[in-house]
C-alpha cells in the first residue's frame, strides 16, 4: 500500500478491524500513517479504547454497522430497542436508528449505515443539523458493551488465532 501511494495511485491508505494494539504497533513501521480505521461501533460497542487511541494519533475512526446490524439472524442483540436509545428518541422526536448514528457523529466518527429502504435512507441521512444535548448523550455510557461481530468463524486449532481474546488483542 505504500508503494502505490509513493506512486500517486491512492490518496490514503485505511485499514479495518485493526485492535488499539495491531493499529500502535503498525503506527511503529508504517511509513505512511493510515488515515482511517473501520470498525464495528454503535452505542452497543462504543470501542471507547480504541476511539481514544484513534484521536491521539490522528486517525480517523469510521463506523461500520453503526445500527447495531438489526436483523441478523445470528445475532441476538439489537441495539436499537436498547431502552436508553429509545428514551432518548422519544425525548428528541427522532427514532432509535437517527439516535444511534448522531451519538457516532458526535463522537467525531464517520457511519456506513446500509438500509434497501428509502424511507430509512431519508430517515438515516436526516443527522446533521441536530445533536443529542449532554445530558443525554452521557446516558448512552450505560448500555452493556458487547461486541456483535466476534469472528468466531476464525477460531479453530488450525488458525493463529486460539481464542477471541487473541483474536482482538483482548478488545472483546
Ligand atoms: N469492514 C468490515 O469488516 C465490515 C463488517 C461488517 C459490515 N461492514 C459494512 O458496514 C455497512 C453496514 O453494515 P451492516 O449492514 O452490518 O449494519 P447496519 O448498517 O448497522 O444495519 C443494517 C440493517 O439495518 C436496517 N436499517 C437501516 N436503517 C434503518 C433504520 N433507520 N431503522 C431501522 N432499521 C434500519 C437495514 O434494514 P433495511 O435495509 O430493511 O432498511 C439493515 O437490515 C455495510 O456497508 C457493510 O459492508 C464492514
Amino acid at each position: 500500500m505504500e508503494k502505490l501511494y509513493d506512486a500517486g495511485n491512492a490518496r490514503a491508505i485505511g485499514v479495518s478491524n485493526f485492535s488499539t494494539k495491531r493499529l500502535g504497533d503498525l503506527l511503529v513501521v508504517a511509513r505512511v500513517r493510515p488515515a482511517v480505521n473501520q470498525v464495528e461501533c454503535h452505542p452497543g460497542w462504543q470501542h471507547t479504547k480504541l476511539h481514544n487511541f484513534c484521536q491521539s494519533t490522528g486517525i480517523h475512526l469510521s463506523a461500520y454497522s453503526p445500527l447495531g446490524s438489526p436483523g441478523t439472524p445470528w445475532m441476538n442483540s439489537n441495539v436499537l430497542e436498547e431502552p436508553v436509545i429509545t428514551l432518548i428518541a422519544n425525548k428528541l422526536g427522532k427514532t432509535p436508528a437517527q439516535v444511534a448514528l448522531c451519538w457516532n457523529i458526535q463522537m467525531g466518527h464517520s457511519i456506513l449505515p446500509k438500509s434497501l429502504n428509502e424511507e430509512r435512507i431519508k430517515q438515516n441521512l436526516d443527522v446533521h443539523d441536530w445533536s443529542i444535548p449532554d445530558d443525554l448523550l452521557a446516558m448512552l455510557t450505560e448500555i452493556k458493551q458487547v461486541r456483535l461481530f466476534r469472528g468466531d468463524f476464525t477460531i479453530n486449532p488450525q488458525s493463529v488465532y486460539k481464542t477471541l481474546e487473541e483474536l482482538w488483542d483482548g478488545e472483546v
